[in-house]
C-alpha cells in the first residue's frame, strides 16, 4: 500500500513527518513553485503530473492506494481534479482543509470573489500590500495606478506584470512585530490576501487590525464533495485506518 501525499500546505508537512513516523509507505508531491521548498520526512517528488491523463497513469505506475490531498486552499484545480478521479477509480481521497480565518473585532474586512475585484474598492494612489503570491499577480492589474508591493518567497523570474508594481523577498515566519514594521515604513493602505488560515500567516491580519489597515480578502474556492479533515492529527487517523 502506497499514500501519494499531495503536499504544498503546513500540514501536508507535519503529515509527511507522521508517516513517516508510522511507518507507513507514502511518498509526497509538490508542485515545484518553490523553488528550494522545506524537505519533506518522506520521499518527494516535484512538478505536475501533466494533466489528468498522466496522472491518472502516475497513480498506476507507482501502485498508489489512497490519496491525502493537502495542498493549499486556493490551489483548486489540483484538488477538484483529484477528487473526481480517486472518486471514478475508487481510490481513497481525504481532502485536508484548515480551516479559513473568522473577522474578529477591530478587523476591517471586505471579502471579494476574485482578484479582479480589488481595483473597484481600491482608490488609485493607494499603497497596497499583496500577501497573495506571484502566482495570480496578473489578475491585479485593474490596480494599475497604484503601488502595488507582492512579496513572494523566490527572487522574481519575471518582471512585475503591470506599472507600479514591485517584489518584496521575504521567507515566512513573518512575526506580528515585524509585519507592523513593515507596513508602517512602507505606507501600506491596503492588504489584500487569500483566506489560507492557519496560525502562521494571521500574523499579517493581527498586524492590519492593530494599524488599523483595511483588508481585502478573496473568497475561498468550493471544496469538492469528498471526505474531509482540518488539520493533520486527524488525517494520520484515516491513513492508519486504510
Ligand atoms: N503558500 C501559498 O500561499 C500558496 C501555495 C500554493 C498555492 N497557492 C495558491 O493556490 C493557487 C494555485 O496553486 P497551484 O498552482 O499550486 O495549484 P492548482 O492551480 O490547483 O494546480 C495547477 C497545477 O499544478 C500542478 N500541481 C499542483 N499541486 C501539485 C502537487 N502537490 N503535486 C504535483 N503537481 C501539482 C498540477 O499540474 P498537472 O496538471 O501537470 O498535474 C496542477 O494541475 C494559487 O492561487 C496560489 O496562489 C498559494
Amino acid at each position: 500500500m502506497t499514500i501519494l501525499l499531495l503536499a504544498g500546505s503546513g500540514e501536508a508537512k507535519e503529515i509527511a513527518t507522521g508517516l513517516a513516523a508510522l511507518n507507513l509507505p507514502a511518498i509526497a508531491s509538490l508542485a515545484g513553485a518553490t523553488r528550494a521548498p522545506k524537505q519533506l520526512d518522506i520521499p518527494t517528488r516535484v512538478g505536475g503530473f501533466g494533466g489528468a491523463d498522466g496522472f491518472r497513469d502516475y497513480l498506476a505506475e507507482a501502485g498508489i492506494h489512497a490519496v491525502i490531498d493537502a495542498t493549499h486552499p486556493y490551489a483548486s484545480r489540483i484538488t477538484d481534479r483529484t477528487a473526481t478521479i480517486c472518486a471514478e477509480i475508487g481510490l481513497p481521497y481525504l481532502h485536508v482543509l484548515r480551516a479559513p480565518w473568522i473577522a474578529q473585532a477591530g478587523d476591517n474586512w471586505t471579502e471579494i470573489a476574485c482578484e479582479e475585484d480589488a481595483a473597484a474598492l481600491i482608490p488609485k494612489g493607494s499603497t497596497v500590500f499583496l500577501g497573495t503570491g506571484r502566482q495570480t499577480l496578473d489578475r491585479f492589474s485593474g490596480l494599475a495606478g497604484c503601488r502595488v508591493i507582492c512579496r513572494q518567497i523566490d527572487p522574481p523570474s519575471a518582471a512585475f506584470p503591470f506599472e507600479g508594481g514591485e517584489f518584496l523577498i521575504g521567507r515566512p515566519p513573518f512575526p506580528v512585530a515585524r509585519e507592523k514594521l513593515l507596513y508602517a515604513q512602507l505606507g501600506i493602505d491596503w492588504i489584500i490576501v487569500k483566506n489560507a488560515g492557519g496560525d502562521a500567516s494571521a500574523t499579517k491580519l493581527t498586524a492590519a487590525r492593530e494599524l488599523g489597515i483595511p483588508v481585502l480578502m478573496i473568497a475561498r474556492p468550493a471544496s469538492p464533495k469528498a471526505m474531509r479533515v482540518d488539520n493533520a492529527a486527524d488525517a494520520l487517523i484515516w491513513a492508519q485506518a486504510l
